[in-house]
């Protein structure tokens, strides 16, 4: 297992559709390996395969750290099948380093996907899985936080990191 390198936006491949998985090989077991480790390493509770640089739909979750019901696991192919209700949550992104943004989201969740091992799976979720299942659906489809906001967070997110690029060029 290998931790990789998270990108970070406004890297194209962050904003770019991944796609679907059609055989799951070695490669992709390899990948889910080092995506969970590189999850854990960052401290984060989910990532989606195109941070890591490889844009097909392949997702990482483990959220047990703000809900000890749900531990780990991987969907490959992930869909939304059904959704209803509404809340808004504050999160941050691995790939958007210092920032915090209120997103408005499903409340509850139905995707269905395949396991790592092949088999169709099924998860319902409501809460901080609800929530984390339709962040990394959106890293898939080449969506991140900065792109469910108002235009003027996302300029302001945009400056703060000119001022940090300005910053470390003069050191
Ligand atoms: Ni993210």
């Amino acid at each position: 297992m290998a931790v990789l390198e998270i990108l970070k936006f406004p890297h194209p491949v962050l904003k770019r559709r991944s796609q679907e998985v059609s055989r799951i090989d070695e490669g992709v077991k390899k990948l889910i390996h080092d995506m969970k480790e590189t999850m854990y390493e960052a401290g984060g509770i989910g990532l989606a395969a195109c941070q890591v640089g490889v844009p097909q739909r392949v997702i990482v979750l483990d959220v047990s750290p703000m809900d000890p019901q749900h531990h780990f696991f991987a969907l490959i192919n992930p869909e939304i099948v059904s959704e209803e209700g509404e809340v808004e949550h504050e999160e941050g992104c691995l790939s958007v380093p210092d920032c915090l943004e209120k997103v408005k989201r499903k409340a509850k969740i139905c995707v269905r996907g395949l396991s790592p091992e092949g088999m169709e799976a099924e998860i319902k979720g409501e809460g901080i899985l609800a929530i984390a299942l339709q962040h990394e659906i959106d890293h898939i489809n080449g969506m991140l936080i900065l792109d469910r906001v108002s235009r003027l967070k996302r300029e302001i997110y945009r400056n703060k990191l000119r001022k940090e690029k300005r910053k470390e060029e003069k050191v």
